[in-house]
């Protein structure tokens, strides 16, 4: 394999265990910021040790806990915003000339090339972003759990797709990056996931819906540890 062209930095901030990442080019020094929420200055902070600079903010979706810091962090960074047109459409906020993406589009950050996945089911356009082997999942994927479907603009149906799609798309050895940190483990491999996330185990679409909207979070908690398949 070639050697990554970029490094993927983790900060966990706020008090909802959100993860914001920093996605930094090599060759350019360019960084792009997924998810800016709640502490800001540690993300200049991180900026400023590595000697980045932040040009890209990525959204996984628009809910307030992934996007509080947009406005100061733009502050600071001239920095262009990325979306899915769905989510923006969805959220319907006045944003300043972002950047809609469809499914499928690849963002160039310098030398690294990130693709956007279109990941519909906690809200209709929620996104991850693929980098080098590794894949940032926002509230779709968690370790060993997935993201509600029961907000604004849920839906478990998509949620049931989007994770068989990538399930099956994905390589055994992806690195997740999700964006809380749920489990006993920050990160975790899409194998992992495979084995013991309860929500990659269902093949029926009527018994996925009742367990994530019915049954999960009564009976299961974060830190979330990896399981078989749940009982029905
Ligand atoms: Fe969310």
């Amino acid at each position: 394999m070639p050697a990554p062209t970029s490094s993927i930095y983790a900060l966990e901030l706020g008090p909802m265990e959100n993860f914001v990442y920093v996605i930094h080019d090599h060759a350019s020094g360019r960084a792009a910021v997924v998810d800016p929420a709640w502490e800001v200055p540690k993300v200049i902070d991180l900026a400023r040790d590595k000697d980045i600079r932040i040009t890209d903010v990525l959204l996984t979706h628009s809910h307030h806990d992934h996007v509080n810091g947009i406005g100061e962090l733009l502050k600071t960074y001239d920095a262009q915003l990325h979306l899915l047109k769905v989510e923006a459409q969805f959220w319907g906020s006045h944003l300043n000339l972002p950047t809609l993406h469809h499914g499928g589009d690849i963002i160039q950050l310098g030398k690294t090339a990130i693709e956007v996945l279109h990941t519909p089911g906690h809200t209709p356009g929620s996104a991850c972003y693929y980098v080098d082997g590794n894949v940032i999942t926002g509230d779709t994927l968690f370790v060993f759990g997935c993201g509600r479907c029961d907000l604004r603009g849920g839906d478990p149906e998509e949620m049931y797709r989007t994770l068989k799609r990538l399930g099956e798309n994905l390589s055994a050895e992806t690195v997740i990056h999700p964006g809380h940190n749920y489990a006993e483990t920050p990160i975790s491999t899409m194998e992992e996931q495979l084995a013991g996330n309860p929500f990659m185990h269902f093949d029926d679409l009527r018994a996925f819906v009742h367990y994530r909207m019915h049954e999960h979070d009564r009976i299961r908690h974060s830190p979330y540890r990896p399981e078989r398949m749940p009982d029905h």
